[in-house]
């Protein structure tokens, strides 16, 4: 769809199962292949939306049938080229392009794609086209990638998407427990002031806030206590988040050596 406003044109999809297919059809009113049909001789650029471990297969199935002119990509931000290895062998361009968004839906990725960052991984004079897709069509932030860095890279966009979500479903449940109505309402403009604090001011270790910076021992203390009537589970999540904001202080250098043991073995004994 994205692409589409931009002028390109949309040859056709595929997909393993009928039903998936038949979706992509209806949404995005294009013709449906078979996969490894002469489909791919048509496109200049074959998309692969596959899952991880699908990647190569799909890549082996269309091999035979690309232009050598043709460019194909995976959206994998922990691969880098290996798994388009057939295609490479066939003659075609491939690169990897990860966006780092989170979407757990398509409506919801053609919200939070335009302005994203993209992971670039391809070949080096395939660079100069790879990020005007990314800049000029897709509206993102391009950023090179080395194909060995894929999945370091990757991780920090799981830290962040994944850690967030989680910590904000831990959070959620406590508020549920004391009965707190609507919790997200309560805490998403609160994660989402936290994220507009960290752009604007220099990133997380910059604008850390709350007990952990400060030094305040005896709130810990006191956190720990109340959660425990509410559940031990509660207690062993909010131990480990503790020991996680502890060492990201301590690397950011907002807590000194002495506070962090202090701070450390107060987790361990309360
Ligand atoms: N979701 C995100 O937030 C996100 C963000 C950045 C990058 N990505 C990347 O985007 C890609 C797709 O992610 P996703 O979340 O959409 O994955 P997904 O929901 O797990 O899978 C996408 C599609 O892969 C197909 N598939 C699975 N195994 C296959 C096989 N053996 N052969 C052919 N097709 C197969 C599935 O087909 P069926 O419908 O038939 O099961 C499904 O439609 C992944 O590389 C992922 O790393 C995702």
């Amino acid at each position: 769809m994205l692409l589409r406003r931009r002028g390109h044109q949309l040859i056709g999809v595929a997909s393993r199962s009928q039903e998936s297919a038949e979706r992509a059809r209806s949404f995005l009113a294009a013709p449906v292949f078979e996969l490894g049909t002469s489909f791919a001789h048509t496109a200049d650029i074959v998309l692969i939306g596959a899952s991880n471990a699908a990647i190569r297969d799909v890549a082996e199935a269309i091999a035979p049938t690309l232009r050598r002119d043709s460019f194909v990509c995976h959206f994998s931000g922990s691969l880098g080229l290996e798994p388009l290895a057939p295609v490479a062998d066939a003659g075609a361009a491939s690169g990897a392009l990860h966006p780092v968004a989170a979407c757990p839906d398509v409506v919801t990725a053609l919200r939070r794609l335009p302005g994203s960052a993209w992971g670039v991984t391809c070949a080096e004079r395939l660079e100069p086209w790879a990020i005007a897709l990314v800049r000029g069509d897709l509206d993102g932030v391009p950023v090179m990638v080395e194909d060995r860095d894929r999945p370091a890279w990757h991780a920090a966009a799981v830290v962040t998407a994944n850690g967030v979500a989680s910590l904000l479903a831990l959070a959620e449940a406590v508020l549920s427990s004391l009965g707190v109505g609507s919790p997200e309402a309560v805490l998403g403009p609160l994660a989402s002031g936290v994220v507009a604090n960290a752009v604007e001011k220099g990133g997380g270790a910059a604008t850390l806030t709350g007990p952990v910076v400060r030094g305040e021992n005896e709130t810990i203390r006191r956190h720990v206590i109340a959660l425990r009537a509410l559940g031990e589970d509660f207690v062993s999540d909010y131990r480990q988040t503790a020991r996680t904001i502890v060492a990201g202080a301590r690397r950011a250098g907002r807590l000194d050596e002495a506070a962090e043991a202090r701070m450390l073995q107060l987790l361990e004994e309360v």
